[in-house]
């Protein structure tokens, strides 16, 4: 029996799995089932993805760590249960073994709650200095194309050749382009204007405008919870978010595919460092290709696109705007299946 094989394994507080030569499951210690929420009955002899999801992650630890014969660790690694339903974020350590029918020791540490907070603390502090930095930049960059612009039309004034002003078009033309694009990145700073609104209403705008854009081939469905309270948003801007993802869904599914908009209540979340007891969550879900991987540390930022015709100022505004809201943006996504997340909080509704 395994449990005699490893009687120490069994008391350790440390979630432990040790796979068989084929990879599947051979024994898992009662950390390991409470942490995953499974039962080793319904497992032993099972490959593991009978137990998890989005194992690809996992199988690539092991496989390195059969390539290497040594232990390898996997610092952040993300991992579904059947069982719960939901992703883990953790720590996993595989380690080689011959012995008699082990082939591999897994052993699962969760990624602390407040080593996430920390991550997410700084990336939003990383994130506004960036923000400054551009801000600050496109400023410099304007005034000077406004003289650029404007020499350029006095010269063409003075020129005698007709043909040369096909230049001097160039340079107004291309100063044009970069002051729009300057205009975006000072985007206007105007205190948001909050009354109270019902989500749904900015949903079922967002959902009018983008099927009027793209009439066919796209389907938006509707998840809504209807019993939903009101919250104080400045209606435009939230608009305008969900304008920004949703439109990001359709054009990544070339305009042909399904969009799911979902309302949710959640309790207890903490948003911006502050514990709010109620908050509205609202997920837009699309079946396209995902989010390329190279992107997605970076999409909040600005200037980072996908697209060959993109600005990447869509995801920065949506976040700039529910972070007046004092609310977040988070995503997941793989292909099939990419997750807008965005939470606004109901602090009126307090304690
Ligand atoms: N639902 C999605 N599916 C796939 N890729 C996405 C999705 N949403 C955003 N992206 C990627 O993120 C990039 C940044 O989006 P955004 O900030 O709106 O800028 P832009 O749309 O101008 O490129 C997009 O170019 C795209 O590559
Ligand atoms: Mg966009």
């Amino acid at each position: 029996m395994p449990n005699s094989d490893f009687p120490t394994l069994e008391h350790l507080a440390t979630a432990v799995i040790l796979l068989d030569g084929e990879s599947r499951i051979a024994y898992l210690n009662p950390a390991a089932e409470h942490l995953f929420g499974l039962s080793k009955t319904n497992l032993i002899a099972h490959p593991l993805q009978h137990a998890f999801t989005h194992t690809e992650q996992l199988f690539g630890t092991i496989q390195s760590a059969l390539a290497n014969r040594a232990s390898h660790i996997e610092h952040e690694l993300t991992l579904g249960t059947h069982a719960l339903g939901n992703r883990l974020h953790l720590s996993c350590i595989a380690t080689p073994l011959h012995l008699g029918r082990y082939a591999v020791l897994l052993e699962f540490h969760t990624i602390d709650r407040p080593l996430k907070l920390a991550r997410e603390e700084q990336m939003l502090d990383q994130t506004q200095a960036n923000r400054l930095l551009l801000r600050n930049l496109a400023h410099e960059i304007k005034n000077p194309l406004g003289g650029i612009r404007g020499a350029a039309q006095l010269l063409e004034q003075e020129l005698e050749k007709p043909a040369l002003r096909e230049y001097t078009q160039v340079v107004i033309q291309e100063a044009d382009r970069l002051r729009s694009l300057m205009e975006k990145l000072l985007t206007p700073q105007h205190a948001p204007h909050f009354s109270a609104l019902n989500i749904h209403e900015v949903l079922e705008r967002v959902r009018s405008v983008v099927l009027a854009e793209l009439p066919e081939g796209l389907t938006i469905q509707r998840d809504y919870d209807l019993s939903l309270p009101d919250l104080h948003g400045d209606k435009e801007q939230l608009i305008q978010v969900v304008l920004n993802i949703v439109r990001n869904a359709a054009q990544a599914m070339k305009g042909k595919g399904q969009i799911v908009l979902r309302t949710r209540i959640t309790r207890q979340v903490t948003l911006m460092k502050k514990l709010h007891r109620l908050a509205i969550a609202v997920q837009i879900i699309d079946n396209g290709p995902g989010i390329p991987g190279h992107l997605r540390d970076k999409i909040f930022y600005p200037l980072v696109s996908g697209r060959a015709d993109g600005h990447g100022l869509g995801l920065t505004l949506a976040q700039d705007f529910v972070s007046q809201h004092q609310g977040s943006i988070e995503f997941e996504s793989e292909p099939g299946r990419t997750c807008f997340t965005v939470m606004l909080p109901l602090p009126h509704l307090g304690k």
